[in-house]
């Protein structure tokens, strides 16, 4: 146990899934998956709880707008057949998205890291009919799993994947983006959000999960801190030192960060 300075403790062993690569030094607070994609490279995944406990996470889900049938359907064959469902955003960091896209008026997106479709179906949720999102995979059975469901969804006309890794995708398009969701493999953030600020319209926003990383990135210099928590919290301290941009971090689930360049 250990003391979040809340008034609720946090079970830091408390985890959603657990790989069957995780060994003891990984359990708590989070784990690293390893999975080979079609083209052989290995790509790492987080399988880890939110920080925030489980009781007022269910309590923020059901003070939070229900998500239509088909999306729940989404998430629990996520959870019965991808590996590393414990990626899967979920109803509450979706409705952010969601939010997101409405309140910025946000028309071009641009996603780092697909899985199954859930987040950037969530964000094409409030975009406009001529809106467009780009979201960027490396697994095909991810972006396969996620086409399959944004082909029966009634945003197919306004998502497209791009397979591949996503720092050669990205250069691929074009710019300006009005909101840049990243979420792919941590030791990459950094590179993305370069090329994110790089194409970000001028009131544009950077959203950026998985931060607390289970509240790892406190620790970053134990032993046992992974490459993923070591980059995150190079990440985080990166960017609140960054010049061009101002940042809040926000507890949600595992952490969400928003980025704005400074005017
Ligand atoms: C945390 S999941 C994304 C979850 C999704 N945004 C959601 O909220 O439902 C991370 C995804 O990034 C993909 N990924 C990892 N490394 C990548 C890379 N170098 N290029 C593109 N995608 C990558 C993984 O295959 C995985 O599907």
């Amino acid at each position: 146990m250990r003391s979040t300075g809340s008034p609720v403790q946090v079970q830091r062993s408390t985890i959603a899934f657990e790989s069957d690569t995780c060994t003891a030094r990984h359990v708590a607070p989070l784990c690293s998956q390893r999975s080979r994609t079609a083209t052989g490279d290995s790509v790492s995944f987080a399988a880890m709880a939110g920080i925030v406990p489980d009781h007022i996470e269910q309590y923020a889900l059901a003070h939070t707008t229900p998500v239509d049938g088909w999306m729940d359907a989404l998430a629990e064959e996520t959870r019965a057949t991808l590996p590393a469902p414990g990626m899967l955003s979920g109803a509450v960091e979706g409705r952010l998205l969601e939010m997101l896209v409405f309140a910025t008026g946000a028309r071009r997106v641009l996603e780092f890291g697909t899985y199954s479709g859930y987040s950037a179906l969530s964000m094409a949720r409030a975009l406009p009919p001529d809106g467009r999102i780009f979201t960027l995979e490396v697994d095909p059975k991810h972006a396969e799993f996620a086409q399959r469901h944004i082909e029966v969804s009634p945003y197919a006309d306004r998502i497209e994947i791009l397979l591949g890794p996503a720092l050669e995708s990205v250069e691929r398009l074009d710019g300006p983006f009005d909101l840049v969701f990243i979420d792919a493999d941590k030791e990459n953030y950094a590179r993305y959000y370069e090329a994110a600020l790089a194409k970000l319209s001028p009131r544009g926003l950077i959203a950026v999960d998985n931060t607390l990383w289970s509240g790892a990135v406190l620790d970053p210099e134990t032993d046992d801190a992974s490459d993923s928590t070591r980059a995150l919290a190079a990440f985080n301290d990166m960017v609140v030192a960054d010049p061009r941009v101002v940042c809040v971090m926000l507890t949600i689930r595992d952490g969400v960060t928003l980025i704005r360049p400074r005017a």
